[in-house]
């Protein structure tokens, strides 16, 4: 079992939960008692624990070190996942480079903004489970433990993740990464539409929202909400502030996602919203739109409700079509199939052979 370690005792997290679900009336106690979704067949919550019993404390270690250097690569690995599952399942293939045969999913536009840090960092944890075990730890699995790991470290609820997944032997094409990754200027309908095609609902739209506790976005992302003329949804002082930011439409600076506490994984992100202070208009809108508005406010005012609901929503996210059993590959390295790597040292082989036939 999953365990949000929250704080709580069960009894007292349920009392809150009832109380709150009464008062705010929200559609939320559905899975209230359910912390955990149905496992995937081929995950399991035990999948290394003979070929790598140390992987996950290499993890933990390793990134605790990296976020006391720099917090901000918390956010860029939380994402890293999240359009890592969103574009053909968790499967590791936003990590791969491009190759001959075209541009790869790192390529498309959504994905121009990750971090190029956030890539060597998963490709450095490779190299350090892989020294200790062996080739038997997968990128997508790095990548759902250092999601995991982001969250924890920076002030988020702790849980289990469960494992197994297998890398993928090549990427999306931009247009499918266009098509499954929500652009920031969607509004409420347009990501429930999007996310129900994952089945995602609401409630899961609304917690994984709040990944935008943490980290920051370019202004190119938002700046359509203050030129040519003011979103009349967005707080005006808050705008005004943006506008110091970003002087034109285009300039390439940077912002704060959660105005209140940027670097904290908690719920002042919808704190934000009901303050008319979210940065997106994916952000705002859930705030706006009467379907979401009530969990909205029922996670602004119980952070252990947000917690509990966003676990059990990246769970569900962790387990998009993912490749399980003999799907897919380990890979050797992260930023290519393995059939790359293994082309080039099967001619060094051969040559190596010919050369001692003769
Ligand atoms: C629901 C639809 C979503 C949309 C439209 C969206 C959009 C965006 C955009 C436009 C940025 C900033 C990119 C930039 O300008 O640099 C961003 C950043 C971020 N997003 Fe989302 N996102 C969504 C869902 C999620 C989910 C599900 C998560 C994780 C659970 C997440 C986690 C993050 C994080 C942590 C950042 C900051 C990254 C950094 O600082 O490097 N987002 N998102």
């Amino acid at each position: 079992m999953a365990r949000a370690s929250t704080g709580s005792s069960s009894s007292a997290l349920v009392s809150k939960l009832l109380i709150s679900s009464l008062l705010l009336g929200c559609y939320c106690l559905v899975s209230e008692a359910q912390t955990t979704p149905p496992l995937v067949k081929g995950l399991s919550w035990t999948f290394y624990k003979t070929s790598c019993p140390k992987l996950e404390n290499i993890i933990r270690n390793r990134l605790k070190k990296v976020f006391k250097k720099d917090i901000g690569q918390a956010a860029g690995l939380l994402r890293l996942h999240f359009h890592d599952c969103f574009v053909q399942g968790c499967d590791g293939s936003v990590l791969l480079d491009g190759s001959a045969s075209g541009p790869s999913e790192k390529d498309a536009p959504p994905n121009l903004s990750l971090r190029a840090e956030a890539f060597r960092i998963i490709n450095d944890l490779r190299a350090r489970v892989h020294k200790e075990c062996g080739r038997v730890v997968s990128c997508a699995d790095i990548t759902a433990i250092a999601a995991r790991d982001s969250v924890f470290l920076s002030g988020g609820p702790n849980y289990r993740v469960p494992l197994g997944r297998r890398d993928g032997l090549s990427f999306a094409t931009r247009e499918a990464t266009l098509a499954n990754l929500p652009a920031p200027s969607s509004n409420t309908s347009a990501l429930l539409t999007s996310l129900a095609t994952k089945n995602l609902d609401a409630t899961d739209v609304v917690a994984l929202s709040g990944g935008h506790t943490i980290g920051i976005g370019h202004c190119t992302s938002f700046t359509s909400r203050l030129y040519p003329s003011q979103d009349s949804t967005m707080n005006k002082y808050f705008a005004s502030q943006l506008k110091l930011t970003c002087p034109t439409a285009t300039t390439d600076n940077t912002t704060n996602l959660d105005i209140r506490t940027p670097n904290v994984f908690d719920n002042k992100y919808y704190v934000d919203l009901m303050n008319r202070q979210g940065l997106f208009t994916s952000d705002q809108d859930l705030y706006t739109d009467k379907r979401t508005r009530p969990i909205v406010t029922s996670f602004a005012v119980n952070q252990t409700l947000f917690f509990e609901k966003f676990v059990y929503s990246m769970l569900k996210m962790g387990q998009l079509s993912v490749l399980t059993g003999t799907q897919g590959e380990i890979r050797a390295n992260c930023s290519a199939p393995n059939s790359a790597t293994t082309y080039l040292s099967s001619i060094a082989d051969e040559e190596e052979g010919t050369s001692a036939a003769f």
